[in-house]
């Protein structure tokens, strides 16, 4: 059960490369959650109608074909991005059940590698990735050829101790519902904030602090600050931050004055 307290959330995004995190006053994480530029090269908008102008093969190739969703994404350094989740998770407590956690959302093809990476940076992750299922497909142009992509994937990666986990004594299966981008999508690859919330209810507590390093369109915070959890984020895009900024800026947290304004915790979700 969520504890009834006035609390005003933190929630800041920065809008600087996570690799400068030092310049900021961050506490130290209960959960990280990074959706990490997915790495596909030239081809990002592969199958996706947007391949074509105005969606129809007869109008020739849009601005989009042969790129990728940003060009910063190849310099991406995973290296980088593991040390600053060992300096920003908090250190693993004396008791059981109080762990942090890192999860990571990613592509099919970066589940391997990231296991390994993860691996030699001292994080170990469950038997099962998180897939989450859609009932839609962005692999429209694919869509007579062959079987498309409706899934997306995420690992939880922890140190020693099994992370803090909020099931409220139900199973929670490694499948769940990607949903779908509710309003204001500002973001090429952004994440439903629902999924986001399930997430950040499973694993941590109303005030504990996440942190996104790759925050987009601010998804995480945003279910953050709902969620009365402390937060931080960093993003690079000028116009994603502008745009994330406007969007935690409107919502309100839902425990105010000590009174909860809308029901949150695990089964609202199951
Ligand atoms: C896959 S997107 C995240 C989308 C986000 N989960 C959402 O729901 O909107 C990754 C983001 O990381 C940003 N990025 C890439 N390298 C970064 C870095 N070193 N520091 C901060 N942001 C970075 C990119 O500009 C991009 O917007």
């Amino acid at each position: 059960m969520e504890q009834k307290r006035n609390l005003k959330p933190k929630c800041e995004l920065y809008h600087d490369h996570f690799e400068n995190h030092k310049r900021y006053p961050i506490q130290k994480a209960q959960l990280i959650i990074a959706d990490i530029p997915y790495n596909l090269g030239n081809n990002a908008y592969a199958s996706n109608v947007s391949w074509y102008e105005g969606g129809e093969i007869a109008n020739g190739e849009s601005k989009l074909a042969g790129t990728q969703f940003f060009k910063t994404d190849k310099n991406f350094n995973i290296d980088n991005f593991f040390r600053f989740v060992k300096r920003l998770l908090k250190p693993e407590p004396k008791e059981i059940g109080k762990a942090p956690a890192l999860i990571i959302l990613c592509a099919f093809h970066q589940l391997a590698p990231l296991i390994e990476i993860a691996k030699e940076h001292g994080f170990k992750t469950f038997n099962h990735p998180l897939v989450f299922t859609k009932n839609y497909s962005a692999e429209v142009l694919k869509a007579n050829m062959r079987i498309v992509g409706a899934c997306e994937y995420g690992l939880v990666f922890y140190r020693d101790k099994l992370p803090k986990f909020n099931n409220g004594g139900k199973m929670v299966f490694n499948h769940m519902e990607f949903g779908r981008l509710e309003e204001n999508k500002i973001h090429p690859t952004q994440k439903p904030l629902e999924l986001l919330k399930k997430l950040i209810t499973l694993f941590t507590d109303v005030g504990d602090v996440v942190i996104d390093p790759v925050a987009g369109s601010g998804s995480t915070l945003l279910a953050s600050k709902i969620l009365n959890r402390n937060s931080y984020g960093f993003e690079i895009k000028r116009n994603f931050y502008k745009e994330a900024i406007k969007n935690i800026n409107e919502v309100e947290p839902t425990i105010v004055n000590g009174q909860k304004t809308v029901q949150t915790n695990i089964f609202d979700f199951l």
